[in-house]
């Protein structure tokens, strides 16, 4: 596997570990909370690097139920990974 199909990988997992409890992958699917939009959808309002640079630096993404997340910068990069993976254009 290369190093962006392990990035992925390991971010699945904590988008599983840590995302799924509110939001839904697909938006096939309603989100468990459905306040939160499913995470295919989240890059098409957020741009990436910005979204990369509010859970680097802990700050609030979302909203007030949402938790803040400390992932470090590998995790950070890991989740975004998958996150674009997954990414549905409009
Ligand atoms: C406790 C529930 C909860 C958890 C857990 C949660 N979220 Fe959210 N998230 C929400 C809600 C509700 C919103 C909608 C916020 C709004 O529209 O004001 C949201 C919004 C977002 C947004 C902003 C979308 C936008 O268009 O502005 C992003 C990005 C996001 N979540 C990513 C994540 C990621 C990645 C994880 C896991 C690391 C996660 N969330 C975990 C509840 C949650």
């Amino acid at each position: 596997m290369d190093e962006e199909a392990i990035a992925i990988n390991e971010g699945a997992e904590l988008v599983k570990a840590n995302c799924l409890t509110c939001h839904s992958l697909s938006s096939k699917n309603p989100s468990p909370r459905t306040d939160a939009p499913s995470l295919d959808r989240v890059l098409a309002n957020y741009n990436s690097d910005s979204l990369a640079d509010d859970f680097r630096e802990g700050v609030h993404v979302g909203h007030p139920d949402m938790p803040d997340f400390d992932f470090g910068d590998r995790g950070t990069d890991e989740v975004i990974a998958y996150l674009k993976s997954i990414e549905k254009p409009e």
